[in-house]
């Protein structure tokens, strides 16, 4: 892992939008296409106002861009305000001229039966569009990376989990209360995230500086998934300086 120190969330967002945007552009030169791993939450969402303004200020085209997103609630209907279609829609799709068969974001409607069936096919899509480039991941107080909760395995697929009680107390307010945030989700396993060819993960502020010490320089197990990430090749953190404070 290497790992970035700025300023402030704002300057490292810029650096990370800039990154997404060089390799768009290099690859349209050889019209080629860019998969992009996406994560919601309010980490990513300075980069994703950074490329909306690309594209309006610069002409940044997404035509280009495959994305997938790393993780849906479960079950979730994709028309709730509470879903990560909806989150994805407002940050980032709403303004940009990415094709609407290029956006894959885990179905949170699929029923018990065949989500299974749905989260394989998820993982073959993956492949067959060559793998992900960059993956943008946040990072929870648990250590979960996607909703890859403490005990998940590095060999693991896309695949309904059951998020961790911290998880849930962290989602409550967004939900109005815990009772209402949904007790599962789907989300791309942790072997999903280490095939990306690069990894770029970002935390801000100081409520993450304790699990980011742990998964940069802690001992690699599963109770803390984000220190798997230490065996990839090309992942980088990016972190304010409140998110680097406990960093030796
Ligand atoms: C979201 C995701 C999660 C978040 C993490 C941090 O798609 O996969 O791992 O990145 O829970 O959330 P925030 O950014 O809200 O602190």
């Amino acid at each position: 892992i290497n790992t970035h120190v700025y300023d402030s969330s704002e300057a490292a967002s810029l650096y990370v939008a800039r990154e997404i945007a060089d390799l768009i552009k290099e690859r349209q030169k050889t019209s080629d296409n860019v998969v992009l791993g996406l994560a919601t939450g309010s980490t990513p969402t300075k980069v994703y106002d950074y490329l909306v303004k690309f594209h309006k200020e610069e002409s940044l085209s997404f035509k280009n861009v495959i994305t997938f997103n790393l993780d849906e609630y479960f079950p979730m209907q994709p028309d709730s305000i509470h879903s990560y279609v909806r989150f994805m829609n407002e940050h980032l799709f709403d303004h940009i001229d990415i094709l609407k068969e290029n956006i894959h974001i885990p179905d949170g409607s699929c029923t018990k039966e065949n989500v299974k069936e749905f989260c394989d096919a998820y993982e073959a899509k993956i492949e067959k569009n060559g793998g992900i480039d960059i993956q943008i991941l946040g990072i929870g107080r648990t250590g979960h990376i996607g909703f890859n909760e403490p005990g998940s395995s590095l060999s693991s697929k896309t695949r309904v989990v059951r998020l961790d009680r911290v998880t849930l107390l962290d989602a409550a307010s967004d939900f109005f209360g815990l009772e209402n945030v949904p007790a599962k989700a789907i989300t791309m396993g942790v072997g999903t995230i280490m095939a990306a060819k690069r990894i770029i993960l970002m935390a801000w502020g100081e409520g993450k500086s304790l699990i980011i010490k742990h998964a940069v320089e802690g001992e690699i197990k599963e109770s803390i998934p984000a220190t798997f990430l230490q065996h990839h090749v090309n992942c980088d953190f990016i972190l304010d300086e409140a998110a680097a404070s406990n960093l030796t």
